[in-house]
């Protein structure tokens, strides 16, 4: 994928083969039971080596025992030193519980909702506009490269009150993130040149401070607990992977149901309160993370199924959000859908922290290209773009013109 003149790779990595439809799979082993003791990619006819292979392997894959294993203290989330951890350090998604609670607590109180609207209104919904307004005036563009790629990058550039500019770097590093789950040495460097860019920042906050979430978690108290510096860095480390690489693959997704069905797309045109219906819609349809892993930490019984100590077990959200008992025809994309909560953005201890963001920034996505790309749809010569992969979702490219 080409952005910007740069060519970057990455969204081929992690979607591990060209699993289109993961779904008809899903439901054969929901059928099966709620949780199985199963090779997940042996089950996709994928091959491959990953760090836990010599372990007993389980997938949770009902809707109660995706929500039972989010809330489960006998899952431990140290699974994550394994990957994203080698480039945070040690942050609160890889943390457990005492620890992980009383550092979050302290953490959350900077995600205020004051911040998040400011962030809005001052930067992503016009940024969202000025991407597809580029699209528009060439009258063609790459949707994937030009929109829902950048803006989250350029979000967390404004964010943290950093030149955005460097969303360009912040889209290196984030290449680099979802490789080491396959080379953990690549990890390394990467670790250190995101420590000395966030050291940087805190100290000039420090000196300077502002709006900025940096300025924020400088700032934040609980129980009269500040942060160090090495907790606001790692967290800040973890905002490339937990909040750009998952968002810019929603976003990409619900472009791709937009040009895909002019039906829904005349719909949500017509009727602007549709919008925020249409990205939960897609983020229950088909999530951006379709495995989320964790370790047990001591024997645990889940929905029937015993569990070893030491097992790996990962966590289908994207199997969930097709249970049958909680969605009636789960694989239609339907705006008329009752809200329910899917399993998209986890549950309990570790839920999500920036789900109501990334909420925020696809409905500036879609607003975006509503509002300045009407008419919008694939270039003849857009082939057969797809959906695809398995650990993480992509699209394979969404070229329009109008
Ligand atoms: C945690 C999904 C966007 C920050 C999580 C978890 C999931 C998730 C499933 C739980 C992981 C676990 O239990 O192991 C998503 C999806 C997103 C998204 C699908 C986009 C569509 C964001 C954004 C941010 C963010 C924009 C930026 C602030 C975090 C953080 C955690 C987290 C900091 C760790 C919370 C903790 O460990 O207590 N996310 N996320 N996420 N997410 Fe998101």
């Amino acid at each position: 994928m080409k952005v910007d003149g740069t060519e970057f790779v990455h969204d081929d990595i992690l979607a591990i083969g060209d699993v289109r439809d993961p779904y008809p799979v899903y439901r054969r082993l929901r059928e099966r039971g709620e949780v199985l003791e199963i090779d997940l990619r042996a089950e996709f006819g994928l091959g491959g080596e990953q760090t836990f292979d010599r372990v007993r392997s389980f997938a949770v894959l009902s809707y109660p025992a995706v929500r039972a294993a989010f809330n489960s203290t006998a899952l431990s989330n140290a699974v994550y030193q394994n990957y994203l951890g080698i480039v945070t350090g040690p942050s609160i998604l890889e943390m457990d519980e005492p620890e992980h609670a009383a550092l979050r607590k302290t953490i959350a109180s900077a995600f205020k909702p004051s911040a998040l609207q400011t962030w809005m209104d001052g930067f992503i919904r016009p940024a969202a506009h000025e991407l597809a307004r580029a699209v528009a005036e060439h009258g063609h563009g790459e949707l994937v490269a030009d929109l829902a790629f950048q803006l989250p990058m350029r979000a967390i550039c404004a964010m943290l009150g950093v030149p955005a500019i460097d969303w360009k770097r912040f889209s290196r590093w984030s290449e680099v993130f979802i490789t080491v789950a396959y080379d953990p040495s690549a990890g390394v460097p990467v670790e250190r040149e995101m420590g000395e860019y966030m050291r940087a920042l805190i100290a000039e906050k420090r000196a300077n401070p502002g709006e900025d979430l940096a300025s924020l978690l400088l700032a934040a108290t609980v129980d009269g607990r500040a942060l160090t510096d090495d907790e606001i860095v790692n967290f800040l480390r973890l905002l490339l992977p937990a909040g750009a690489e998952t968002t810019f693959r929603g976003a990409s997704v619900m472009l791709w149901v937009l040009l895909s069905r002019p039906d829904l797309a005349a719909r949500v045109a017509a009727d602007r309160g549709l919008v925020s219906r249409f990205v939960d819609e897609t983020l229950r349809w088909d999530p951006p993370t379709h495995n989320v892993p964790r370790i047990a930490a001591r024997d645990l019984d889940l929905a029937g199924t015993a569990i070893p100590a030491g097992s790996f077990v990962t966590i289908c959200p994207a199997a969930a959000n097709r249970d049958p008992d909680v969605w009636p025809d789960p694989d239609v994309f339907d705006l008329d859908r009752q809200t329910r909560s899917p399993a998209t953005f986890g549950n309990g201890p570790h839920h999500c922290l920036g789900y109501q963001l990334a909420r925020l920034e696809m409905m500036a996505t879609l607003e975006a290209v509503l509002d300045e790309l009407p008419g919008m749809r694939f270039a003849p010569d857009a082939g057969d773009p797809h959906i695809y992969g398995m650990a993480m979702r992509a699209v394979s490219g969404l070229p329009v013109v109008r």
